[in-house]
């Protein structure tokens, strides 16, 4: 039977070390708070201006091509998940393509947050279980640094997130020892403020009433972005922390005990566990409810925040590097986030 595997993987984080004493600087937090909520000890911010989230992409996939060995000419499809996009259209997947001068293949952009990458890895290795394409890059990225409140107001959510982005490129593969297994997604739209980056955007109050965006004296015209919001500085991400923790330690026990079982395999069969890194808690009480050993779950939260659609790349990329993941190893990819949206893969590495 076909099915993809992953041929190559690569990561990229920019130079910028930013600890949690250095965001004491700007706004009303300590290390201690961070890293006793969060694990988080320090993250990293892409270059202002020299960087964006399409050029982080475009780094990880340049490594996670060669360690595939395959050139920009031999990609026939481009998967981008981000929720830091360089343009609200445009999409990155374009600016890929662009960037790495690849044929005019098609380039299609996830909006799926934390559980970006799982989807994006499931529609890839649909595509290549059809027969339709031999070489995919899947790409997450962000660059949260630029779109984040370094206010004090914004510190529940500024300080977890990072910058980064990893990759990899899918083949296909009849091996029945190696690749992906199975993909399973989930979304529950009833939470969709819970975290969100609401403005700027084309809802019009719709969803929220109107009074709090300042859209009554705006009947024509664009109203995409209002004078209240920009007077307000209601134009970042806002997190309901504690619904997030809640639903999430739910979602991942759930989402990962669906892709063992969908294979016929149990807790004990696990090699390596790679949650999305949200947070060190929420990593922890998902090891300790499905009782698995340290050696079985990875986890570099602490080193570079949660970097959403990039988080679960760089985290798999990382634990092959260290050798924690190995050949043969049955592999859970898990995440949960924003929509929200949660999914897993299991695979054979
Ligand atoms: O990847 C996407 C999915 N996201 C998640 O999974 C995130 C899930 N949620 C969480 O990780 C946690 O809820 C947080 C880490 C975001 C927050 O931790 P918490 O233990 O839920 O704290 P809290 O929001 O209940 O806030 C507790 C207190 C509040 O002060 P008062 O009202 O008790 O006086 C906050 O104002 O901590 C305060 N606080 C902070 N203090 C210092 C919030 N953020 C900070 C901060 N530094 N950065």
């Amino acid at each position: 039977m076909l099915r993809s595997k992953i041929a190559g993987i690569g990561h990229y984080v920019p130079d910028w070390v930013v600890s949690n004493d250095d965001l004491t600087k700007v706004m009303d937090t300590s290390d201690e708070w961070i890293q006793e909520r969060t694990g988080i000890r320090e993250r990293r911010y892409g270059a202002r201006h020299q960087e964006s989230t399409s050029s982080m992409g475009v780094a990880a996939a340049k490594i996670a091509m060669e360690n595939a060995g395959v050139g920009p000419e031999d990609i026939d499809f481009v998967i981008f998940a981000t929720l830091s996009p360089d343009y609200y259209f445009p999409g990155c997947g374009v600016l890929v393509q662009r960037a790495l001068k690849m044929r005019d293949v098609g380039a299609l952009d996830v909006r799926n947050q934390c559980s970006g990458f799982i989807y994006g890895l499931s529609v890839g290795d649909q595509f290549i279980r059809s027969g339709m394409y031999k070489n995919i890059l899947l790409i997450g990225a962000e660059f949260h640094s630029m779109g984040l409140d370094f206010s004090t107001r914004g510190r529940n959510v500024t300080v977890i997130f990072g910058d980064g982005a990893g990759a990899v490129v899918l083949q296909p593969t009849e091996d029945e020892n190696e690749g992906v297994l199975s993909t399973h997604l989930h979304s529950d739209g009833e939470y969709a403020e819970k975290l969100a980056f609401i403005n700027p955007g084309s809802h019009g109050g719709y969803h929220l009433g109107t009074d709090r965006f300042g859209y009554e004296d705006l009947e024509f015209g664009g109203v995409f972005l209002t004078p209240k919001m920009w007077e307000e500085q209601d134009l970042f991400p806002n997190m309901e922390g504690q619904a997030v923790f809640k639903i999430a330690v739910q979602k991942f026990p759930e989402v990962i005990m669906e892709a063992l079982e969908a294979n016929g395999y149990g807790i004990s069969d696990l090699d390596m566990l790679i949650p999305h890194q949200a947070n060190l808690r929420i990593s922890q009480f998902v090891q300790k409810r499905l009782q698995l050993r340290d050696d079985q779950v990875f986890n570099n939260i602490q080193k570079y925040g949660n970097t959403t659609a990039a988080s679960v790349p760089i985290a798999l990329c990382e634990a092959w590097q260290e050798g924690k993941v190995k050949k043969g190893d049955l592999v859970c990819l898990a995440a949960f986030g924003s929509g929200f949206t949660w999914g897993s893969a299991l695979l054979r590495w």
